[in-house]
């Protein structure tokens, strides 16, 4: 529709521009005289008929032009960010020309060796789908952690994360189920269930209900802009919650954007990494600019700049939470530049929420929601967000989010393509020492019957 409309301002654009009777227009308008309409439209078939074709070119190429720069202008300094990368699209090396990049990715994760890795789907609070995404009285369908779910929107507002298949025959509610209140109805046969409960409370040519006419109602929590769903592989109810920003809340820090990326990798590599201090030199040193392919970041080209780091992670009293505290500073021609330093503070809550707070000497407190949720059992989903200062431009706020997405592209490629180390060979040194922490604390996050690679292995490949 806004194409439509975009399309016939620009031609009314083009024809008045063309036929020069814009001035006319204007005059006419505000004397509200309507002879003069009348003279405009008579001139303007004259004209239409006597143009040439160098004024009709050159006029439709300058507005052309000014279209374009203008709606570059309007999305870079009003439109929040949305950088979506499909699995294919980072990380993955073609070996042979002519190979699709989504056959490489897809060989390359065939043929991988998996390592041992602990259980695919951990225990915790996951994001399933973000609060933007689902309007009220509408349902979407979403697979994570092996689950098939239908999410709902409730008329209340309240969003309800449901089991996705009808226990009737099997329809998916999320597949053209409508919402009435707070149930979703089966788009077969017209059942309708609870989002609260799971029973059924409905069926449209029975007025009596089996039993067993139920289907399972997860935790849901609507929190910072996610909608998130409590996984537990023994069934036991939430231990803990992740917390309330309130300056989001509050809306003292707006949103910037939102990034999405899916990895193919176990799922603590991820959260791992904000361990491993010792890959942050290596890896999120060189600039920006350097762009995402290892095998280019660390050409000459951008070697007069570079990001320098340090930090250490530990565990808080709160048994779920890892902390990351990290400076990060920034040289330029061998130069620090102390109005670019920053301090951030990750928090990693539970196997699937990072919340990360920076500090900004010249644009203030930021701060990066992070959601990762296994979409398969070796592929993640991982959506960063960026909040900043409401009086922050949306272009910083957009170039924040983009520098946190090249350095997630960077640590990508090497996810891709690494196996799980089940073993490592570590050092003494602090920063290793800090890896295998991590890996003790994260431990917490499996149970007795969370599902193993091989258990939940179905094929791999899309
Ligand atoms: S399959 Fe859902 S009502 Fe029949
Ligand atoms: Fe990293």
């Amino acid at each position: 529709m806004s194409k439509l409309l975009y399309g016939i301002v620009f031609a009314l654009a083009f024809i008045l521009v063309s036929a020069n009777i814009g001035y006319e227009l204007i005059d006419a308008v505000s004397t509200w005289n309507l002879s003069n309409y009348i003279k405009i439209f008579k001139s303007f078939g004259k004209r239409i008929v006597q143009f040439d074709m160098f004024t009709v070119l050159l006029t439709g190429g300058i507005i052309g032009v000014l279209y374009v720069v203008l709606k570059w202008l309007y999305q870079l300094l009003f439109v929040p960010m949305n950088r979506v990368r499909l699995i294919e699209e980072v990380g993955y090396i073609r070996e042979v020309d002519r190979m699709s990049k989504k056959d490489m990715a897809n060989l390359v994760q065939k043929r991988k060796n998996m390592g041992k890795p602990p259980p695919v789907y951990p225990n915790g609070w996951f994001a399933v789908a973000e609060s933007r995404d689902l309007k009220k009285g509408e349902s979407k369908s979403y697979s994570i952690l092996g689950l098939d779910l239908a999410v709902f929107r409730g008329a209340d507002g309240r969003a309800h994360v449901i089991d996705a298949y009808c226990p009737h025959l099997g329809a998916n509610f999320a597949i053209g189920g409508r919402v009435f209140d707070n149930c979703i109805e089966c788009p077969f046969h017209g059942w309708r269930f609870s989002g609260d409960d799971g029973k059924c409370k409905k069926i449209p040519y029975s007025s009596k209900i089996p039993e067993t006419a139920r289907v399972k109602a997860y935790n849901t929590l609507e929190l910072n802009g996610f909608i998130y769903v409590w996984y537990h592989a023994e069934g036991i109810e939430p231990t803990w919650q992740p917390p309330e920003i309130e300056e989001i809340t509050k809306g003292q820090l707006v949103f910037g954007g939102r990034s999405e990326h899916y990895i193919n990798a176990h799922i603590e590599e991820v959260p791992e990494n904000g361990a491993d201090i010792s890959h942050l030199a290596q890896v999120h040193g060189p600039i920006m600019a350097a762009g995402v392919d290892l095998r280019d970041t660390y050409n000459r080209i951008w070697e007069f700049g570079k990001h320098e780091w340090a930090g250490e992670w530990k565990q808080l009293p709160e048994g779920h939470i890892g902390q990351l505290n990290l400076t990060h500073g920034l040289k330029l021609f061998g130069v620090h530049i102390p109005v670019l330093d920053m301090k951030v503070q990750a928090n990693q809550i539970g196997p699937g929420i990072v919340y990360l707070t920076f500090e900004s000497s010249i644009f203030g407190k930021g701060c990066y929601l992070q959601s990762l949720a296994p979409v398969e059992p070796m592929k993640q989903k991982i959506v960063h967000q960026v909040y900043m200062h409401w009086s922050v431009p949306m272009c910083i706020r957009k170039f924040f989010l983009l520098g946190e997405a090249i350095q997630i592209e960077r640590d990508i490629m090497i996810w891709n393509n690494k196996k799980y180390e089940s073993k490592p060979v570590l050092t003494g040194t602090m920063e290793d020492q800090m890896l295998a922490k991590h890996r003790r604390w994260y431990k917490q996050f499996y149970s007795e019957n969370s599902p193993t690679l091989h258990q939940s292995k179905k094929d791999l490949s899309w």
